[in-house]
């Protein structure tokens, strides 16, 4: 990986590339793309927020009174739909508390540019850490201009997660969003010339879905 992708972490483990290989097989039904995707969306949370704020409170264990950090942070869960809602619910599995704002966007399939369909964040979306969530980074429209929308909003405290990022994607967001950290479960190759991430997986949307 190049050196400069300074804001890009990518989570490494062996749970998460088992599984997904199973999402990049184009043998793999939908169901067993919805589960597998919803498993690596749980195991990638222990990373995305190593950084979230912790504050002490008192704790009465059966044998005495000791002190323990709770974390000190609303979270909010932005998923871009369609396809990010296919991450929502394994990352709620450990974080039942977040709230769920929601960005609709597609890409023109002529354009490549994303459409902004519908938007609803919950009131207190500001000052609350924000992971907006969206399988595919294929060229990084949709993501920077979810983004944008989440800063015109007031988000401040940010975070980017993927399952695929290609390189355009990456830079894209480095450039329009140095600030904020993308997290992904893969660094693939390059994109075909219908913006496809190779290797990939397909479309997430229709493979979450059963659309094809
Ligand atoms: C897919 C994917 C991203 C976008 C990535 O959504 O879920 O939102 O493409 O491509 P980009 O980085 O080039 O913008 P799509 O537009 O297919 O909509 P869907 O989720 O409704 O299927
Ligand atoms: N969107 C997808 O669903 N898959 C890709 O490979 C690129 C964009």
């Amino acid at each position: 990986m190049p050196t400069n992708f300074s804001t890009l972490n990518v989570i490494n483990h062996p749970l998460i590339k088992h599984k997904l290989a199973t999402l990049r097989d184009k043998k793999t039904d939908t169901l067993g793309f919805r589960s597998r995707l919803n498993e690596i969306a749980s195991l990638m949370v222990y990373e995305i927020t190593r950084d979230l704020p912790t504050r002490i409170i008192t704790v009465e264990t059966p044998l005495e009174i000791t002190e323990c950090e709770v974390i000190n942070k609303a979270i909010t869960l932005v998923p871009i739909l369609r396809a990010g809602l296919g991450m929502v619910e394994g990352i709620l599995q450990l974080m039942p508390n977040a709230r769920v704002g929601h960005i609709g966007l597609y890409r023109d399939e002529d354009t490549l540019e994303p459409v902004e369909y519908y938007k609803k964040f919950p009131a207190d979306m500001p000052d609350s850490k924000i992971i907006v969530i969206d399988p595919m980074l294929a060229t990084g429209g949709s993501a920077a201009a979810a983004l944008n929308f989440i800063k015109q909003c007031g988000g401040r405290d940010i975070s980017f997660v993927c399952l695929v990022a290609a390189p355009m994607g990456v830079k894209r967001l480095i450039a329009d969003h140095p600030d904020i950290p993308i997290y992904t479960a893969a660094f693939d190759r390059e994109l075909n010339k219908f913006a496809y991430i190779l290797p990939g997986l397909g479309d997430a949307g229709d493979r979450i879905y059963g659309t094809e």
